[in-house]
């Protein structure tokens, strides 16, 4: 009794195929690159802490409502909340929360390429042995002659974009299902061997110490807001990507289990990236709180200095490219999937124009590093604001939404069939999650920032 937009809706070969695009989807530059550079501006522990209560109590339910909701929709975000709200009875107008979802992916991917592209042209520069005996003077020096040339960014920024319309063209099956089976473990390997390097500094301890120790004190309103961010854009939520993943996944699969799996791997990845970083940092007198440069400043001192280090650095970048494709693909999905099925364009066609869009408004971000670098909105480059508007803001206002309409619009006998827990009683623990605890979270979360708390 399917209609014919859920009949050309693919499907996922296996649930472990499931868990290796939703993972992969999750892992990405928000976890090597995003986590240590903002745990660094934030003060390090206590900001970890809330980071890692924002995955339990907000991002876990969260992402089991999107993967039940995109299961149950089988369609693009946009028509799958139709579908859905027209089951429930409820106005149809929750698709436009589908909508705020497709524009927030199209936002994130016109930055995430150009950082994507960093990563592509860093795994050259350890190729040809840039690194090698390099000291962080060097290193830096590297990286802002990189960043001043608006030529070089555009061309890695058009490469990555055009591999990930490349793959998404290509459909859910082939391409990304296959590739991912061998670089994720690849990426978690050489983290763990960074993590090895990183103990034999002297600073190992004062890296721990950073990541690990809570100082409450360092903790401002703006740090709260940025560590709820970072859990929802680590976790893929709050603009559809999970839930349009989530829509390809055969019913027999375990939602709550697949959840938990593929959000404990992310944080480990997470916590293993700051592990590896910070020591680093500490040992070179760097700078915690560099920002968005931070990996790029720091890891290739390491990778110069290592035996061995020329091979580690060229797989360690060319595993980040990988897994930010695995992720960026997820970004468009809900785009591409709204135009295949509603404009009857081709997939190909679809990637196309999206990912032109894309692509075009990259070049904000990329001039925002050098030849607009002084132009500020709000006090923040373009760069900065596009990625505060939509890790801090548009993530968090669609998580809430999405917790809103599992908990208080969809019928309870229908989320509770979809998510078919295998213990009766988690059933209550989630809906409670997903009904108070992670709306009521992110609503206090802005309320203090504005100030009113
Ligand atoms: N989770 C990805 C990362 O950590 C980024 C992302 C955000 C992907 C939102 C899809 C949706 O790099």
């Amino acid at each position: 009794m399917m209609d014919s937009k859920k009949l050309q809706h693919g499907q996922w070969s296996s649930s472990f195929a499931f868990i290796m695009a939703a993972t992969g989807s999750a892992v990405g530059l928000g976890n090597i690159w995003k986590f240590p550079y903002i745990a660094g501006e934030n003060g390090g522990g206590a900001f970890v802490i809330v980071y890692l209560l924002c995955v339990g109590l907000i991002g876990i339910p969260i992402m089991m409502a999107e993967i039940m909701m995109g299961r149950r929709g089988k369609q693009n975000p946009v028509d799958a909340l139709k579908a859905l709200a027209g089951e429930a009875g409820a106005d149809k107008s929750w698709h436009y929360l589908g909508w705020t979802g497709v524009v927030a992916g199209f936002l994130i991917l016109s930055y995430y390429s150009v950082i994507a592209g960093w990563a592509s042209a860093y795994a050259v520069k350890a190729f040809i042995g840039s690194f090698s005996g390099a000291g962080s003077v060097e290193i830096k020096e590297l990286f802002d002659n990189f960043i001043a040339s608006p030529v070089q960014l555009i061309f890695w920024h058009t490469l990555f974009m055009l591999a990930t319309m490349l793959i998404v063209a290509r459909g859910i099956n082939e391409g990304m299902e296959k590739a991912l089976r061998f670089l994720m473990p690849g990426l978690f390997i050489i983290l763990i061997l960074l993590v090895a390097y990183a103990m034999t500094t002297a600073s190992y301890e004062q890296g721990i110490a950073f990541l690990f120790t809570p100082d409450f004190s360092k903790l401002t309103g703006n740090s709260i807001l940025t560590a709820m961010g970072q859990a929802f854009f680590t976790l893929s939520l709050g603009m559809g990507a999970i839930m349009v993943y989530g829509s390809y996944l055969p019913s027999e699969v375990s939602i709550a289990k697949t959840a938990f799996l593929i959000a404990g791997a992310d944080t480990v990845v997470a916590l293993l990236a700051g592990v590896a970083i910070f020591p680093i940092v500490f040992a070179n007198g760097l700078e915690p709180a560099s920002g968005p440069s931070l990996i790029f400043q720091t890891l290739p001192i390491a990778f110069g200095a290592m035996s061995g280090g020329w091979l580690f650095g060229v797989l360690f970048f060319v595993m980040l490219v990988f897994a930010a494709l695995s992720s960026s693909i997820s970004l468009i999905e809900p785009a591409v999937a709204w135009l295949v099925e509603n404009r009857r364009i081709s997939r190909e066609s679809a990637c196309i124009w999206a990912g032109l869009a894309a692509w075009l408004l990259g070049f904000a971000s990329i001039f925002s590093f050098n030849v607009w670098s002084e132009l500020k909105i709000f006090d923040r480059t373009i760069f900065h604001l596009l990625d505060y508007l939509t890790a801090n803001l548009m993530l968090p206002v669609g998580g809430f939404f999405i917790a809103v309409f599992a908990g208080w619009v969809m019928k309870r006998q229908h989320s509770e069939q979809e998510l078919n827990l295998a213990v009766k009683q988690s059933y209550s623990i989630w809906i409670f999650l997903v009904c108070y605890v992670a709306p009521g979270a992110v609503f206090l979360v802005f309320l203090h920032v504005v100030g009113v708390l």
